[in-house]
């Protein structure tokens, strides 16, 4: 199988994780919301982020997940992450997760980045499904999913952690036909 490729739109760019990149991961993963929404569990120390990165090309080549570092490719700034997870069956159910850097925020770095993804998503691994589930409440992250073409399909209750509680988690799935349509 190929190597994870960069994905570009000239503003942002989606690139395979470099071992350069552990100490902005560990910086950034250790923002308040990325661990609120996303359950984090802390510490997260630089040995952690160098197994993530070392692990992340065979991990692809498994097709046990897509894990992409979000970058400036004009200034080589680190912006985030997002990642296509091997939701069921080697991708052939793919969960999205993303995480923007707390600097970077509120420029559509998100947005973008989905937009770039989800065409490759669709030609290189093809699956049944993409969904996005993400806790109640969080809602830039429905934003963005609405942007791109994302439907609520369903509400599970009870089935998310937010702040050592349960919370209700909201499964969103590309290209969902709405009753409406
Ligand atoms: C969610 C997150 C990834 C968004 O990244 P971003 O690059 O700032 O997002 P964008 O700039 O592309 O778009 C955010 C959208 O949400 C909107 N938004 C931002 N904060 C909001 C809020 N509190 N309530 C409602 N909408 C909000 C913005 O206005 C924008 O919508 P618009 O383009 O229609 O104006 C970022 O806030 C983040 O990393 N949060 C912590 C981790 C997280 O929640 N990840 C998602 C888990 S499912």
């Amino acid at each position: 199988m190929t190597a994870l490729p960069t994905l570009t739109d000239g503003v942002i760019a989606l690139r395979p994780w470099a071992l350069d990149d552990a100490a902005d991961l560990t910086r950034e993963i250790q923002d308040a919301d990325v661990v609120r929404w996303l359950n984090i569990t802390l510490p997260y120390t630089t040995d952690d982020a160098r197994l993530f990165i070392a692990a992340a090309d065979e991990r692809w080549q498994e097709r046990g997940g897509a894990h992409f570092a979000i970058t400036s490719p004009a200034t080589g700034a680190f912006l985030g992450y997002l990642g296509a997870l091997d939701a069921e069956r080697r991708m052939s159910v793919v969960e999205i997760v993303y995480w923007v850097a707390a600097p970077a925020r509120g420029n559509g770095v998100a947005t973008a980045a989905l937009k770039l993804v989800l065409p490759w998503i669709q030609e290189e691994i093809a699956p049944e499904r993409i969904e996005l589930g993400m806790v109640a409440g969080n809602d830039a992250s429905a934003r963005v999913a609405e942007r791109n073409g994302f439907v609520l399909r369903e509400i599970v209750p009870d089935a998310a952690t937010l702040d050592g509680g349960a919370a209700d988690e909201r499964i969103y799935e590309f290209g969902l036909l709405t009753t409406d349509d």
